[in-house]
């Protein structure tokens, strides 16, 4: 009620938006339904109702909002369900700005009617490449410091093979500080973040304890001289007492490893407040990723993001290096939200389709009814969808979002409840044009 009246006085319209269509591409599989009428087809539920709010945009509705169930066929965690819920919003004329601004309002507003909390204005903001430079992650949590500091200019001149070798092979070596750790952490427990760092796919873990004088106690302390060392203690801001922790490897896993490891040690020295509520916008994400498995380009966000007009030259060049104009919400460590502004010309998104290996037919097929309304003349537009389910979790301090959501579904994607889903009768499937695999009968 909080969100509906807020945005209503903001001029927005509600508008409902099928549940029964078509596959709209954020990522994840469909969930299908078959079609009785049309034998042999199937509707798609809706993983958001993005092609659907941009028509509106072109239909020349200029803000549209929607309280909405989304359904998404993936692995599940703590913060995923099969079906959750999304405020999700359009604009027409707009820029990040605005978009960005009516969201922080809401949030805002929220916050202090629900909780009596107060939200900085404006809520910082990072580029991607600054959240993964600082923190390991493009979704920080901002509750406490202990950056991740890149140590790559050093390792490449010391006698340490590990570091030397990792920067020689294209890698990087970061490290963190940790405040007052050298008393700590035990041997066992440093195994222990050894272990998470592993997990998180490197190799190794080193640790120095920083002694009086700034002297190291560290199985790698024989490899550096004692500039080296005194170097290695100034760039980490690190005084007697302190913890370094030193990950080498290729950048995502030092990345990984250091931001798990950051997470980890936070817990363990308590330096999260509870009923703290720590925003960030990270913004400038690469348009593109490139998919291993299936050897082409894929969009972060979705097909529809517009790339910025700068890096358009560099498209079919360097296409990794194309920033978005998309942005997401992060609190406390949680992806609470995520929008573009779109691309509202046929041609570029006619070239971004082709970008990423989809054809003119099956774009055609796909998201025909989209391209044409492009074709009529689109408004500049842009968006951005909450995870409402993630922020309910977070505001009321639940571990997850299943806490949160009457009925909710277990890691198997089934209700324990209504014992769902089932097997049905034959005569339904029959009807349905379809049949269950032999083997799948004989199971159970
Ligand atoms: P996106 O895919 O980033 O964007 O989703 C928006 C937000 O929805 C939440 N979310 C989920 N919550 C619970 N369970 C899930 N399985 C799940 N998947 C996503 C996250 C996420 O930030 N159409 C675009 C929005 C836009 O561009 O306007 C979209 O759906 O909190
Ligand atoms: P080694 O010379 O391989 O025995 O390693 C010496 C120390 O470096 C050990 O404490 C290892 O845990 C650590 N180490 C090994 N590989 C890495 C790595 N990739 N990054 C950071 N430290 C590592």
């Amino acid at each position: 009620a909080c969100i509906r009246t807020f945005l209503d006085r903001l001029g927005f319209m509600e508008v409902e938006t099928p549940i029964l269509t078509k596959s709209t591409p954020e990522g994840a599989r469909d969930y299908l339904v078959p079609s009785r009428v049309n034998r042999g087809m199937f509707y798609a539920l809706p993983q958001s109702p993005q092609l659907f709010k941009q028509l509106l945009m072109v239909a020349g509705f200029d803000r549209y909002y929607q309280i909405v169930r989304c359904f998404r066929d993936e692995d599940l965690r703590s913060d995923r369900q099969p079906e959750f819920t999304q405020v999700d919003l359009e604009m027409a004329f707009v820029q990040e700005n605005d978009v960005m601004g009516v969201f922080e309002e809401m949030m805002r507003h929220l916050f202090e009617e629900i909780l009596d909390v107060r939200i900085p204005s404006p809520i910082a903001r990072l580029t991607y490449h600054e959240a993964m430079a600082r923190f390991g992650t493009d979704r920080p949590d901002m509750r406490f410091n202990m950056e991740l500091i890149d140590l790559s200019a050093m390792a490449a001149q010391s006698d340490f093979k590990v570091f030397k070798g990792a920067i020689e092979t294209g890698g990087s070596v970061k490290a963190l500080c940790v405040k007052g750790g050298a008393q700590a952490y035990s041997r066992k427990s440093l195994d222990e973040l050894a272990s998470v760092a592993q997990n998180a796919g490197a190799k190794g873990l080193a640790w120095v304890k920083v002694n009086d004088g700034g002297k190291w106690q560290s199985s790698i302390a024989k490899f550096f001289s004692e500039d080296d060392k005194n170097g290695i203690n100034k760039e980490m801001g690190a005084v007697a007492g302190d913890l370094i922790l030193i990950v080498a490897d290729q950048m995502n896993i030092v990345n990984e490893a250091l931001c798990a490891l950051r997470l980890k040690v936070a817990k363990q020295q308590e330096l999260i407040r509870s009923g703290e509520y720590a925003f960030v916008w990270i913004t400038e994400f690469p348009l593109l990723e490139y998919d291993e498995e299936a050897k082409r380009f894929a969009a972060v966000h979705h097909p529809f993001t517009s790339p910025f007009e700068e890096d358009l030259d560099r498209l079919d060049k360097e296409p990794l290096n194309v920033r978005a104009r998309a942005y997401d919400l992060v609190l406390n460590g949680s992806e609470i939200g995520g929008g573009s502004i779109r691309i509202h010309r046929t041609d570029l998104q006619e070239k971004i389709f082709h970008t990423l290996g989809i054809g003119s037919r099956e774009a055609q097929s796909k998201f025909g009814f989209l391209l044409d309304a492009l074709k009529y003349g689109a408004p500049p537009h842009g968006g951005m969808a909450l995870g409402f389910d993630r922020l309910v979790a977070i505001m009321t301090g639940a571990a997850s979002i299943r806490e949160v959501i009457a009925f909710p579904k277990t890691t198997s994607a089934a209700c324990l409840l209504s014992e769902a889903p089932s097997r049905v009768d034959s005569a339904q499937l029959k009807e349905l044009g379809l049949q269950v695999a032999p083997e799948l009968l004989l199971e159970s």
